[in-house]
Formats: structure tokens, sequence, C-alpha cells
């Protein structure tokens, strides 16, 4: 009879394991992108006091402080504004678009009902809440491999190391490169399937990415990153 593996809950601190010489290192790779290239001025009380009333109807789903209880909806606290606008935009249908780049039928719904100035209130909102870091399921063997394609990527098939632009604790650099570090790990595998299988068409540079893993090495990735545990006062 095959031994089920133990389901290891395990937290990494990724700052025990990488010095911040290799960090510095490591910039992001200069590749063309749609993303939104801009950066918000610190918020005013009354930008923050509108988003906080439009986020009362994303509560439901995303916590009304971006900690999403369930697994099924992202995490947004403390996510880059300039990346929570990119995608609330991408969720709706562009001029000339036959359909939005990101597909998905409640969020498509929702972004259609928000005018720009909501989009940036509540997206200032939700990028100034503390992130509560999440866990990584996964066994051992399976985090070790996803704690390699973190750090260098897959190289016999051209995949970059992840914390290249997403940072070496998960927290991503604004504006271009989201949090993603604690981030619940079915989302992480969910999305990077989506991106591979041309059903997230908002990026081409992950889907380039996504396209060149299998499905073990998504899942192992996803699980560490997970794991990891980027302080909210890092970078907005
Ligand atoms: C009924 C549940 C529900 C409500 C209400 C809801 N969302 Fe979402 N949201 C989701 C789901 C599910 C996803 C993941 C969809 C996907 O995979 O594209 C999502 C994704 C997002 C994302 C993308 C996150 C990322 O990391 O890429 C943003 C931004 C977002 N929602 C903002 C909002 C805002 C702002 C509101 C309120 C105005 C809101 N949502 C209301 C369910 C909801
Ligand atoms: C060249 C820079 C770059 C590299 C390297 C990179 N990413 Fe990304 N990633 C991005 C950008 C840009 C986005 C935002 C895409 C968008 O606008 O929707 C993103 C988005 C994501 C998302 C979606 C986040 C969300 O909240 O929905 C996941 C998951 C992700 N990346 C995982 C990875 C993994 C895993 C790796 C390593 C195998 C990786 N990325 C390597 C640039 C990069």
């Amino acid at each position: 009879m095959p031994t089920k593996p133990l389901a290891a809950r395990l937290i990494l601190s990724v700052s025990l394991l990488l010095p911040a010489a290799c960090w510095a290192a490591a910039t992001p790779p200069a590749t063309a992108s749609s993303a939104v290239q801009t950066s918000f001025a610190v918020p005013t009380a009354a930008q923050l006091q509108a988003g906080a009333q439009v986020a009362q109807t994303c509560a439901a789903c995303h916590g009304i402080d971006g900690n999403a209880s369930s697994t099924q909806f992202p995490k947004l606290a403390a996510q880059h504004a300039d990346y929570i606008v990119k995608q609330l935009h991408d969720y709706r249908v562009a001029k000339g678009a036959a359909k939005p780049a990101r597909l998905n039928p409640i969020m498509n719904g929702i972004a259609a009902t928000l005018t720009d100035a909501q989009i940036r209130d509540v997206a200032l909102y939700y990028s100034r809440q503390v992130f509560k870091p999440g866990v990584a399921f996964a066994d051992k063997k399976e985090i070790k491999l996803g704690q390699s394609i973190w750090m260098a990527g897959i190289p016999d098939r051209a995949v970059p190391a992840c914390m290249s632009c997403h940072g070496p604790g998960g927290a991503g650099m604004p504006s271009r490169y989201p949090r993603i570090g604690g981030q619940w790990q079915g989302y992480l595998e969910n999305e990077l399937q989506l991106f591979r299988n041309d059903r997230r068409t908002n990026s081409p540079e992950m889907h380039d990415i996504a396209s060149r893993m299998t499905d073990k090495q998504i899942a192992a990735v996803a699980a560490y990153a997970a794991g990891l545990r980027a302080p909210s006062e890092s970078l907005r």
C-alpha cells in the first residue's frame, strides 16, 4: 500500500533563506508590458473614506480588511494600488475589445458597475490594509521544488526566477509586480493555470512563463509562494 504523504504545514521565512545582496542583484528583466506604470501619491483621507465605502460591497468576499476568509477569494490587503486598478479595468471590456482581458463572471459584473474614481479609491483603501500571511500546504519535497523555482526559475525551460519580479518575500514591486507571497495557494495555482490556458489574457509575460511549466511545477511554486510572508509595510 502506498504511504500517503504527510501534509506539512510550513511557514517559510524567506529572509532567513536569502541574503539581502541576492535580492539587490535580482532586478526584473526589462520586458514590454501593458501594466500601468504610474504610482499614486499618498492617498488623502477623503479617498480612503470613499474607498472604505466601496469596500462595503466587496467585503462579503474579500473581507473589509482585504484578508478574504475563504480560499475562493483572493486577498487584496496590502496589494499594490496600481495592480488592483489594472485588474479592475481588465475585468471590464476595453474600448474596441470583444471581451474583457480577464474573464470571471463575478468580477466582470462587479467591475462594470464601478466608476474610475471608485476603482481608484477602493484600490487605495485595500492597498493600505494590513496583510495577514498564509501558509503552505505541501510536503517537504514539493516545497523544495517550489523554492528552487521561486529563487532560480527553471533554466532548462527558460522560466525566470519568480522572485526577480515578485520579490524574495513575494511582496512584489509597485507598480507592475503584484504581491503574491502569502496569497491563497489554490488561488495562485488556479491563476497560473488560467494564464497558461489563455483564459486570463491580461499578461503576455505571465502567459509566457506559465505556458512553460508543468502541472507539478505550478502546484509546487503556488505552495511555496503561499507560505511566504513579506510584511505589509515593505512596499505598496
Ligand atoms: C461575490 C464575491 C465577490 C465580490 C462581492 C467581489 N469580488 Fe473581487 N473577486 C472575486 C473572485 C472569485 C475573484 C477571483 C477571480 C479570478 O480568478 O479572476 C476576485 C478577484 C478580484 C481582484 C483580482 C485580485 C488579484 O489578485 O488579481 C480584484 C482586484 C477584486 N476582485 C476586487 C474587488 C472589488 C474592489 C470588489 C468590490 C467593489 C470585489 N472584488 C467584489 C469575488 C468577489
Ligand atoms: C518578468 C516578471 C515576472 C516574472 C519573472 C514572474 N512574474 Fe508573475 N506576474 C508578473 C506580472 C507583471 C503580473 C501581473 C499580471 C497582470 O497584470 O495581471 C504577474 C502576476 C502573477 C500572478 C497573478 C497574481 C494575482 O494576484 O492574480 C501569479 C500567481 C504569478 N504572477 C506567479 C508567478 C510565478 C509563480 C512566477 C515564477 C514561476 C512568476 N510569477 C514570475 C510578472 C512576473
